[in-house]
């Protein structure tokens, strides 16, 4: 496992909103899909230099609740790379001890691809070298309104006491009930926005945005990305030293 400068061994949590495929694509004259598909090719590289890096925690924004915005073609063919990663990626995943969660609202999803992610969960569920996380028709306000849902059912039934609800309370009933908070969230291709990932998560997050599009991401950028990460003070509100 990676050791920072102290040599501590790191178990960080690092969340990525993969921004740039269009422009990528688009830059070699080529249609959106295939940087889409790019990207994807870039996902395994930077999943498995996660061990190397100390990142125990990775989760990336795939799809979010807005994207259903963009054309059906484009919308289709994302799906259709969801579904052939799952199939192609299952058993490289599971051997390389990776365990895959899925966050985000899985109703407006078609049938076939729900049950393969169910599939990748079920069969990564004994891993423990990586927690992969993917944000698919995942927004953070739907994500906070769908857990106060939950929580609401709960206080109806007469289960939760309305006077005991706290923000630990609500982060019990949001996706990522069992992850810890990311500690440091990336976004590349130069955009410096949050689009709605993670709201309530990344609280107290290190943000790091970077100019260089997805698919040119490398494990070596990541690397530079946790090296400034480490020179970061994170003081959660209180005061330095
Ligand atoms: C944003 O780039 C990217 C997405 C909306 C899709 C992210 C998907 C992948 C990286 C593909 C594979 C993922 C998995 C999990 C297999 P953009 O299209 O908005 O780029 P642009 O801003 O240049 O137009």
């Amino acid at each position: 496992m990676a050791e920072d400068a102290a040599g501590i061994a790191r178990r960080m949590h690092v969340a990525i909103i993969m921004d740039g495929n269009g422009r990528w694509a688009q830059s070699r004259g080529r249609p959106r899909l295939f940087g889409h598909s790019a990207g994807a090719a870039r996902v395994r590289e930077i999943v498995e230099a996660c061990p190397d890096l100390g990142v125990r925690y990775l989760t990336i924004f795939a799809f979010s609740t807005e994207n259903w915005k963009r054309t059906q073609p484009e919308v289709a063919g994302l799906m259709a790379l969801f579904r052939r990663y799952i199939r192609n990626e299952a058993q490289r995943l599971l051997k390389r001890g990776v365990r895959v969660r899925f966050i985000g609202d899985r109703n407006r999803l078609d049938r076939k691809l729900v049950a393969m992610m169910d599939g990748l969960e079920e069969l990564t569920a004994g891993n423990s070298t990586v927690d992969l996380t993917i944000a698919l028709n995942y927004g953070g306000r739907d994500e906070v309104a769908r857990a106060t849902q939950r929580l609401a059912r709960e206080v109806a039934a007469g289960r939760l006491d309305p006077e005991a609800v706290s923000a630990e309370t609500l982060a019990g009933f949001l996706d990522t009930h069992v992850l810890p908070d990311p500690d440091l969230v990336i976004r590349t291709s130069g955009e410096a926005r949050i689009s709605n990932f993670l709201l309530w998560q990344s609280a107290y997050a290190e943000y790091d945005f970077v100019d260089t599009l997805w698919p040119d991401f490398t494990p070596e950028l990541f690397a530079r990305c946790l090296a400034r990460f480490e020179t970061r003070e994170r003081r959660f509100g209180a005061v330095a030293g």
